[in-house]
């Protein structure tokens, strides 16, 4: 199984350390609940719930609303955006390559706007403007418009019939929340709980070091706090808790390690980025790996 959209974040590179970075008997417990806040394309979580059959129960969220859309639409019923699907694909990659085809994803592009969040072909356009426009990015204007340019790939895969068929059957035990991360935690039960919570990146780093307010990508310091507030709450209520983000600092002080001071443990590992919006010259992207229990790399 693989993720539907390609995902700014998206972690199909990461998996092996995430997997490394599991707690050690994670093969042992039963029924447990994942819980992903921060679903965006699903890389960990279709992999989680493909290779963990002790996985029974899944809650996933984002607070984008045509991604979980898109969720809901795959669970419910992929055959009509399949539809869709297949007829902008013939007739995009039946263009020559260059003007023909932009002109055709710019035309997808507006008519995708104007649609009604509810019109049903809305998920079949998203996807497949998501394989067509630059890098797989999701960027609306201030108008809500979505505006990212054409992506000229040669030959681009805008999806895979088996793969969404595979993601409809892998989403009947997943219940798919959309807002803010910290609505998802009212549903919790008392099963043993894993959270992986992959929050939008913080910049590699800041020229300030008081915390700042607002972020380019609309996740600020303060959600960062908010957020590690939360897996205290859960953490003390015996959830084991995941958290990935790009290494971070202010003035070489590592952000998430003053953040999780109280008994988390970090860990940094390299990664390569296919989209990488904090690209720095000074510092080679890091990501760290926080675990609320002993990471099984360092037992
Ligand atoms: C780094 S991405 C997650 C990528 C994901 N792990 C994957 O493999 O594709 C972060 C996600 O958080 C979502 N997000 C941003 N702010 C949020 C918030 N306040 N609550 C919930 N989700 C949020 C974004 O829409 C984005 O999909």
């Amino acid at each position: 199984m693989k993720p539907f959209v390609k995902w700014a974040g998206g972690k199909v590179r990461l998996l092996k350390e995430i997997e490394r970075h599991l707690p050690v008997d994670f093969d042992e417990w039963e029924n447990v609940t994942y819980v992903e806040p921060f679903v965006g394309g699903g890389s960990v979580l279709f992999h989680m719930i493909d290779k963990y059959k002790n996985i029974t129960r899944a809650i996933i969220n984002d607070i984008n609303p045509v991604l979980i859309e898109a969720y809901r639409t795959i669970k419910r019923d992929p055959s009509s955006i399949i539809k869709i699907l297949m007829e902008l694909r013939s007739e995009y990659l039946g263009l020559q390559i260059g003007a023909p085809r932009e002109l055709f994803f710019y035309r997808v592009r507006d008519t995708y706007n104007a649609m009604r969040f509810e019109d049903d072909h809305k998920v079949a356009f998203f996807i497949f403007l998501n394989h067509t426009c630059f890098n797989g990015l999701y960027r609306e204007n201030r108008l809500g418009k979505f505006n990212v340019p054409h992506g000229r790939y040669k030959n681009p895969i805008i999806f895979e019939e088996n793969n969404i068929f595979a993601l409809h059957t892998a989403l009947q035990n997943v219940e798919i929340n959309c807002g803010d991360f910290s609505d998802i935690f009212s549903s919790l039960g008392n099963a043993p709980t894993f959270m992986y919570l992959d929050p939008p990146y913080r910049p590699v780093s800041k020229d300030v070091t008081m915390f700042t307010l607002y972020d380019g990508n609309g996740f600020s310091d303060l959600d960062q706090i908010r957020l590690k507030e939360i897996c205290d709450v859960f953490s003390n209520k015996g959830c084991k808790i995941m958290i990935s983000n790009s290494d971070s600092y202010d003035d070489n002080i590592s952000f998430f390690e003053r953040l999780y001071n109280n008994g988390y443990q970090i860990d940094r590992v390299k990664v390569t980025r296919m989209i990488n919006p904090y690209n720095s010259k000074n510092r080679k992207p890091q990501e760290v790996i926080i675990t609320n229990y002993p990471s099984p790399n360092s037992i």
